[in-house]
């Protein structure tokens, strides 16, 4: 008899058992539990009709809060977590702070998007006190309206902190000075997760699929190398649509997501290292940290709950060639970490990709880790992503160019490229073309010109092969624009131009 799937919603105690492991967040919340305020739009993670707020027991107490799309997200990856969707918000007739702004403002009209626009803002609500439009807008990125407008909906986020907050859980996250606000029954909450946790693997079952969800790194790799054919899932933002959009029966799962340690960021060797589990966002804000010229690409990656959501490991483990952060990674220098049983082998990130959606992982290997060498002095670096909309869009485009700079010269180079050949890639020629040269107008147009012969990129639905062609040699011109030692500094952001 498989154990049922544990969690909490909105504070109670839910066993789910009886339905299939490739059963989504949503299906289970609408047609399981009713609770229908939890819309489904796109089904893909695109519009965030979806959103609910996943709580997890945080280093500092209490509990940290992370908006996710319901409808990619395989339920039994949320034993042992807190589930909150928008039916807890309000207490009785009293609406929260989130759900009265929206109100106030006028942020609704048909209201088939207002749940997850009121979750997201939840999310923000409880992780910002008062934060800058800006933050505001990454917060609303994965948010789609169609009828009522985003200004009033902004408005809302401003106005959300002005009213009475409730003294509960639903209570804001940040306190006005920046202190982190921990209330009583979140304590209690983050209680009773702790005893959800399980001490050793989780298996759930039904109807001969299996799902594992170990949480040591031995266990994984037992696992990983018994059940070769079982599929390994991370934060499903990939895996969740080939259920969804392709109908695909998945077989058997491995979850990463409890390994101990496997989400782990820190410094190993002088290397950042970061483990294939750690979800996009932590491991952007390690990156950022060290390479805040990266900042803007990490904020174009998709939307805040796909970024909470996914994970490092399985960006680089899907290897797509329109994925990235590989093109950025490859520029770093990074490598990956392939663990099979107690042995681990460690590959530049650019030899990873072997062929369209393969790898060089093998059978009984997973990644465990990407680490990225520390950052040089005198390193120049620009990431650039070209998509059709600004906000969770998947590339046409995406490099990255480093340039370690010597007295002017181009003491070596090196850059990530993605959407221009089958799978991400190092522009090796290119680089030989920039190195041990000025970096002025004419290396750069030189090395545009050997960045044009260096791919052949494929025309379909997101570019026409050209556009991809003369949008890359583009974006090194204009990575000299910004950066080159004879370059006029131009505007080159289209909110500059338009500032
Ligand atoms: P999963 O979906 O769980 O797994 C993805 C793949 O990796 C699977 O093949 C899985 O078997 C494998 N895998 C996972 N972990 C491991 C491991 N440790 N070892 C071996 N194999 C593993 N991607 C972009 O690059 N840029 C974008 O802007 C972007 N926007 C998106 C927008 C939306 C709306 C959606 C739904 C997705 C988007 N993605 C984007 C794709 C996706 O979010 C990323 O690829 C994400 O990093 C996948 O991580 P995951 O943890 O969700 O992986
Ligand atoms: Fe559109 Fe989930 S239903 S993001
Ligand atoms: Fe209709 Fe937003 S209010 S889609």
């Amino acid at each position: 008899m498989a154990d049922p799937i544990r969690f909490l919603l909105n504070g109670n105690l839910v066993e789910a058992a009886g339905v299939s492991p490739q059963t989504t967040l949503l299906e289970y919340l609408r047609d399981h539990r009713r609770l229908t305020g939890t819309k489904e739009g796109c089904a893909e993670g695109d519009c965030g009709a979806c959103t609910v707020v996943v709580a997890e027991p945080a280093a500092a107490g209490g509990l940290e809060y992370h908006p996710i799309n319901a409808c990619i997200r395989l339920l039994p990856t949320i034993d042992g977590k807190a589930v909150f969707t928008v039916e807890a918000l309000a207490a009785g007739d009293t609406l929260h702070p989130v759900q009265e702004a929206m109100v106030r403002e006028h942020g609704s009209q048909c209201g088939f998007c207002t749940p997850g626009f009121v979750m997201s803002l939840f999310g923000l609500y409880k992780n910002a006190h008062r934060p800058p439009r800006a933050d505001v807008m990454d917060a609303l990125s994965g948010n789609l309206c169609r009828c009522t407008g985003y200004r009033p909906i902004l408005s809302a986020a401003d106005a959300m902190y002005s009213l009475l907050a409730p003294a509960d859980w639903r209570g804001p996250g940040i306190a006005a000075d920046g202190a982190r606000r921990i209330s009583p029954d979140e304590e209690a909450l983050a209680t009773e997760l702790a005893a959800l946790a399980r001490d050793g693997t989780f298996e759930y079952e039904h109807a001969g699929q299996r799902f594992f969800a170990p949480r040591t790194h031995d266990e994984l790799a037992r696992l990983v190398a018994a059940l070769p054919d079982a599929r390994i899932v991370a934060g499903t933002t990939d895996v969740g649509l080939w259920v969804t959009k392709q109908h695909r029966a998945l077989g058997n799962l491995i979850y990463v997501g409890n390994v101990d340690g496997l989400a782990a960021i820190g410094d190993t060797d002088g290397a950042l290292e970061i483990g294939a589990a750690a979800t996009l966002a932590a491991a952007f804000a390690a990156l950022d940290a060290e390479w805040p010229e990266l900042h803007e690409a990490w904020e174009r990656f998709a939307s805040v709950p796909i970024r909470n959501a996914g994970t490092l490991g399985g960006n680089v483990a899907n290897g797509s060639p329109i994925g990235d952060s590989m093109p950025a990674l490859i520029a770093l220098g990074a490598t990956v970490v392939l663990r099979r049983g107690a042995a681990s082998r460690e590959l530049p990130l650019e030899d990873f990709y072997v062929a369209y959606q393969q790898t060089a992982r093998e059978a009984g290997e997973y990644v465990a880790a990407i680490r990225v060498p520390r950052r040089r002095p005198a390193t120049t670096l620009r990431a650039y992503k070209l998509s059709r909309r600004h906000d969770q869009d998947i590339s046409a485009v995406f490099a990255c160019f480093r340039f370690d700079l010597d007295a002017g010269r181009i003491a070596s180079a090196r850059i990530g490229v993605g959407g221009v050949a089958v799978t991400p890639k190092r522009a090796s020629a290119t680089e030989a073309a920039l190195t041990g040269r000025p970096w002025t107008e004419p290396t750069a147009r030189t090395a545009m010109v050997a960045l044009t012969a260096e791919f052949s990129p494929i025309t379909d639905m997101r570019a026409t092969a050209d556009y991809r062609r003369d949008g890359l040699a583009a974006l090194l011109l204009r990575c000299w624009h910004e950066t080159g030692t004879d370059a006029p500094r131009v505007p080159t952001r289209v909110a500059d131009v338009i500032a």
